[in-house]
């Protein structure tokens, strides 16, 4: 047999619609810092834990945390309990080095001694495949170089061999190959040989969300991040158009939603609504939101829902994913034969029912939705689209609408100009998105936090005082009612 042979034979094996469903989880390493360590990880919800991240520098695989190793065998520990668990490494993410990845790509003696050195790490710490999330080869606007696009491919073969020779040669289940791509179409054709790379990789996590967001501007107006239709599903379809084997795609979906503060009450369903502001929120805390009065908003035709309500007087829609939409896109899965899903991040969903919804219950749908060969007592029921629209406007279902209750206990300022006291830092925070500068400061999460750049992946994270706010116009934590007049208070640059 030739090694090409091989090579297909093993990984026709690994995956395949009969061998039932993966559920790609990714699980960031900055989770902990929101208290979420591995034991609050249901070892059954996903098939595979996607570790994000560690760093390429030179051909080694480094560590970002201080203390991964610990949280990595918490999480290569969840195999105790679920043994058909696999625990993959991710190395890269969006503020990764991306020149590194040109370098090790345009010279086959440095990814030689890459593949070595992956695989040294990977068995040493007990993972069981490398996922690479290169975002992205040949983008000439994030460092890359015309050449990525090829040479990516090449690494690719070279991983994979390697993977495959090292299996024989010690008898272990070979290291799964995966990697985390651009879902949109043409677009990704500029980055990767879509026909090729199916050959090397076992799966495919298609980033299909973040559609939309800041970086569009204000003119398209509010859009979802991640509709099935049209984006989502057009992504699904270009890929494999363009030659990438369906059986191997995962597609993405978010536990979080990203959402837009507005100037005034939209009409409709809110899409194409002015921005005032940007931010983004975890499944957990819009299921808070829901509860507390903000209505519910099916987009019935894009396949996802959003939530309207108003934050302190400002209204804010939020375009995110619920139980029913993650079951409509695994629905969408198993009627295109594709290999089963993935969610970016494991800690977002509510995991300990704050909402009433059971526990993970993004995860959980999946779970039941798209069954693993490996799942011993789960059966497959067949979903039932909720509802058989066939109106080519987008619908906006009103569930009974209760005005938001004030949740969050805000005081009166009594003196605007009182010097704002001074926030408790401290911690070190990976920064998920760009961190430009040393000293900018980034509002975090309700800007009840804000982050203090160090470095392009480290920021300080502070929390600010009491009942204050981080103020994106003073640059400080601040009382509500200057936070209020600020017009960019959600962290609109
Ligand atoms: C290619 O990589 C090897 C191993 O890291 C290194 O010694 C060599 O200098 C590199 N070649 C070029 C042209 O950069
Ligand atoms: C899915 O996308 C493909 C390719 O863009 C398109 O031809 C097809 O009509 C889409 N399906 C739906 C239901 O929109
Ligand atoms: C989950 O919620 C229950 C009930 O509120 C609580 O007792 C328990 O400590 C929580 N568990 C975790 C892991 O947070």
């Amino acid at each position: 047999m030739t090694p090409y042979f091989l090579l297909l034979t093993y990984l026709a094996l690994s995956v395949g619609g009969c061998y039932g469903y993966v559920r790609m989880c990714y699980y960031t390493n900055w989770a902990q810092y929101r208290g979420f360590k591995p034991n609050k990880i249901d070892p059954f919800v996903c098939t595979h834990i996607v570790y994000a991240f560690a760093k390429l520098q030179g051909t080694n695989i480094l560590d970002i945390e201080w203390n991964d190793p610990t949280i990595q065998a918490g999480v290569i520990g969840l195999k105790s309990t679920n043994p058909s668990l696999k625990v993959i490494l991710a190395i890269g993410g969006w503020n990764a080095d991306n020149t590194q990845y040109v370098n090790l790509v345009a010279n086959d003696t440095a990814m030689q001694a890459f593949a070595d050195n992956a695989i040294t790490y990977l068995r040493q710490r007990g993972f069981d495949g490398l996922d690479l999330d290169w975002e992205y080869p040949a983008n000439l606007n994030r460092r890359g170089t015309a050449a990525d696009r090829v040479q990516f491919t090449r690494w690719l073969q070279i991983l994979q061999n390697n993977f495959i020779a090292e299996s024989a040669a010690t008898n272990q289940p070979r290291l799964l190959l995966t990697a985390a791509v651009a879902a949109s179409m043409p677009t990704a054709n500029n980055y990767y040989e879509v026909a090729k790379i199916g050959n090397y990789l076992d799966i495919l996590n298609l980033m299909t969300y973040d559609f939309h967001g800041s970086w569009d501007g204000p003119s398209l107006g509010v859009q979802h991040h991640s509709a099935l239709y049209p984006e989502g599903n057009s992504s699904v379809i270009g890929w494999i158009a363009a030659g990438f084997p369906a059986n191997k795609i995962a597609m993405g979906m978010g536990a979080y939603g990203r959402s837009y503060t507005l100037n005034a009450q939209p009409t409709g369903n809110g899409i194409g609504a002015s921005p005032s502001g940007y931010s983004q929120y975890n499944y957990k805390v819009i299921c808070g939101k829901l509860n507390a009065g903000y209505q519910l908003i099916q987009l019935t035709n894009q396949g996802v829902v959003a939530a309207l309500g108003q934050k302190f007087g400002q209204w804010e829609w939020i375009g995110f994913d619920n139980p029913s939409s993650f079951a409509l896109k695994a629905n969408y899965i198993r009627v295109n034969g594709l290999a089963g899903s993935m969610v970016w991040a494991l800690d977002q969903d509510d995991e300990n029912n704050t909402c009433g919804g059971g526990n993970y219950p993004l995860l959980s749908t999946l779970q039941q939705q798209l069954p693993a060969a490996t799942d011993s007592s789960q059966s497959s029921t067949v979903y039932v689209p909720p509802s058989t629209s066939t109106s080519t406007s987008t619908t906006t279902t009103t569930t009974t609408y209760r005005p938001p209750t004030t949740s969050y206990n805000v005081p009166q300022n009594t003196n605007p100009n009182t010097t704002p006291r001074v926030p408790q830092c401290g911690m070190v925070w990976p920064v998920p998105s760009r961190c430009p500068a040393r000293n900018e400061r980034i509002p975090w999460e309700d800007n009840v936090y804000y982050l203090v750049c160090q470095a392009s992946l480290f920021a300080v994270k502070c929390r600010c005082n009491g009942n204050m706010f981080y103020n994106p116009c003073r640059g400080t934590c601040d009382f509500r009612s200057n936070y209020f007049s600020c017009p960019i208070m959600y962290g609109k640059k």
